[in-house]
């Protein structure tokens, strides 16, 4: 391998609202859910335009960027288009109760954390926003797997958790967790209206797993 190569990352994902109200509410839960605001600024023909970075130490903030912006009027005729002529659809109430389910079950997007004490945190601060927060209320849905049984150390981790200590549901590889956030104030999914963040955290010093590199030991569904 050529060690002098700096590697490829991702630049940027692109993120859209619909309303400006929406743009407010996606702007705090994006700061909720730990990325850092580096500017926002309003715009002549839209609503406003934020810069995120995942991390306020990724790169000085120039790497791994979330921009925030409102959706072009183009698209959003098309997407007025589908929610009026599926209004009342079976097939969409059956993939909303799908989704409800299993957060993963369409387009979404992980972030690798590397504090479990900042991801419970995360969790506690989130939840609250969806509870309480006027501009999130109800809007907000939080879902937890926990690390599959059978590393004592994980598992007596688990148990303590404020946050994983009563989940049931458990991710498909070993010793990592998993959390998902899923807000109708960004735009994604088919209807428009349910944009799913993942973030993952995986113990060091185990085992493979796909959380956090490509393995053919994992189920692929874990992915
Ligand atoms: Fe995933």
């Amino acid at each position: 391998m050529d060690q002098a190569r700096p590697s490829s990352t991702y630049g940027h994902l692109a993120m859209q609202y619909r309303d400006p109200a929406d743009g407010a509410a996606a702007a705090k839960l994006l700061s909720a859910l730990g990325f850092h605001e580096c500017y926002s600024m309003p715009r002549a023909d839209s609503g406003p335009f934020w810069h995120f970075v995942l991390d306020k130490a990724a790169d000085g903030g120039t790497d791994r960027i979330v921009y925030l912006m409102q959706m072009p009027s183009a698209v959003r005729a098309v997407y007025d288009e589908i929610g009026a002529k599926l209004a009342g659809s079976p097939a969409v109430a059956t993939m909303r109760a799908a989704q409800a389910s299993d957060p993963e079950l369409g387009f979404h997007a992980a972030v690798l954390v590397h504090s479990l004490d900042e991801l419970e945190a995360m969790v506690r601060r989130v939840r609250a926003l969806g509870a309480n927060d006027p501009d999130l209320k109800g809007r907000v849905r939080v879902t937890l797997n926990r690390a599959r049984p059978g590393t004592p150390e994980v598992d007596a981790r688990m148990d303590a958790s404020p946050v994983f200590g009563d989940v049931t549901q458990y991710t498909y590889g070993p010793n990592g967790v998993q959390v998902f956030v899923e807000t109708d104030a960004l735009i994604g999914g088919p209807m428009g209206d349910n944009w799913v963040f993942e973030f993952d955290y995986v113990f060091p010093g185990y085992d493979e797993n796909i959380l956090s590199r490509p393995t053919p030991r994992a189920p692929a569904r874990a992915a």
